[in-house]
Formats: structure tokens, C-alpha cells, sequence
């Protein structure tokens, strides 16, 4: 599997969302990160369905929808709507995990597990066939430009091992905290998609930044 670059729209200046936008189907990026937050299941709100819509008329990139929010179930069928390409739902916000995923999958979207910080690999082994990716947080979810939990490379390692062993393509990707100091040994240890908020946003040339990241 190829790196994928997936720059989390949250960093962005929100005014200027349309030139973000561009910046990133210019750029080297695969993906784009777009941080749905409900302020339950997350201590903040960030946007939702009328940004991803907006977002979806110009962007040239597959939206990946990361959604911060209880029940996500209701709202699936509306996410594939707005434009999501990718949609991915937390472990400890699904009771029904393994429905939720079949939902995501029947509207014909790619199906993403996120799993917290404290929340061990193997709760998804008897799910892992199912799924097409799995975000592992390196942050507590919530908050762009926090400090990556180095705890979470073992982690990655881990299911990388287990993804192996039952020869499986599943996306593992690292979600908070990545920059330029760590993203070699996020890689290393395993993942394949790195999200990047404020490491791209706050850089003087994102672009650079998107490149640096997928090389
Ligand atoms: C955190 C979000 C992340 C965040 C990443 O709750 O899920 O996607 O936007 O931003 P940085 O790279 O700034 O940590
Ligand atoms: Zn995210």
C-alpha cells in the first residue's frame, strides 16, 4: 500500500475554507481529513453536514469523514449525501460496531474504525475482515495541535503484525500529533495514511509539508 497524506481541514483557516481546499487537490495529499465533533462524545464542535457538502463541490480528493460523535448510525446515509468517500466511526461510541460497519459498507463507502488512545488493538480482531481502515488516535480526540502519545507506535506495530498474520489490506492509519520530527517512526512502525492538521496549516508552505509527509 502506497502512504496516503490526508491534511485535516480542521487546522484550516475556516474563512478562507475554499483556498485550503484547493491548496490540498494541488498538493500531494491522497485524501482530505474532515473532523466531524458533536461536543458529547468529544469535549468540542467543530462542523458538519453543510461544510462537507461544501467541501465535496470542489474538492478533487476523496473526503475522509472522521466522525467525533455518539450515534453515528443516524446519520450515515446523510454523510454518503454530503460527500464522504471514507467514513469512520469510534469503537467506544458502537454499541453495535459490527452493523454500524455493514451500514457504512451498504451505502458503498469505505468503512473506518477509530480507536482511542487507551483503547487496546485487539477489541477489533473479530472485526478486522470487515473494515477498511483503522484510525488509530494519537491524541484524545477532540483537539488539533495536541502532543503525539508515543504509546500509540506499539499499537500500530501490533495490529500491522496482526494484519499480516491474517493477510489482510486493511488502511492503518495515525490520527494527531504527527509532524515532522515523528512521521518516520509512525511509518515505520506500521501506518500507511497520516493525518496532519496543524503541521500543514501552520506551515509557511503547506504544500512542501503534504510532499515532505508522502515521500
Ligand atoms: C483530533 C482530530 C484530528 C486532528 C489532527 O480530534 O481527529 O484529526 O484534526 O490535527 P493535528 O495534526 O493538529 O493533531
Ligand atoms: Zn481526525
Amino acid at each position: 500500500m502506497n502512504r496516503i497524506v490526508a491534511p485535516s481541514l480542521l487546522a484550516a483557516d475556516f474563512a478562507e475554507l475554499g483556498s485550503a481546499v484547493r491548496m490540498i487537490n494541488e498538493s500531494d495529499a491522497g485524501w482530505m481529513h474532515l473532523d466531524v465533533m458533536d461536543g458529547v462524545f468529544v469535549p468540542n464542535i467543530s462542523f458538519g453536514l453543510p461544510i462537507i457538502s461544501a467541501v465535496k463541490k470542489i474538492a478533487k480528493k476523496p473526503l475522509d469523514v472522521h466522525l467525533m460523535i455518539v450515534n453515528p448510525d443516524r446519520y450515515i446515509s446523510d454523510f454518503k449525501k454530503a460527500g464522504a468517500d471514507i467514513l469512520t466511526v469510534h469503537y467506544e461510541a458502537c454499541t453495535h460496531l459490527h452493523r454500524t460497519v455493514q451500514q457504512i459498507k451498504s451505502e458503498g463507502l469505505k468503512a473506518g474504525v477509530a480507536l482511542n488512545p487507551h483503547t487496546p488493538v485487539d477489541v477489533l480482531e473479530d472485526i478486522l475482515d470487515e473494515i477498511d481502515l483503522v484510525c488509530m488516535m494519537s491524541v484524545n480526540p477532540g483537539f488539533g495541535g495536541q502532543k503525539f502519545i508515543p504509546h500509540v507506535l506499539a499499537k500500530i506495530s501490533k495490529l500491522n503484525e496482526t494484519l499480516k498474520r491474517k493477510s489482510l489490506s486493511v488502511y492503518i492509519q495515525a490520527d494527531g500529533g504527527v509532524d515532522l520530527t515523528n512521521y518516520k517512526s509512525v511509518v515505520d512502525a506500521g501506518a500507511n495514511v497520516l493525518v496532519a492538521g496543524n503541521t500543514v496549516f501552520s506551515s509557511q508552505n503547506p504544500k512542501q509539508v503534504i510532499a515532505t509527509l508522502a515521500h
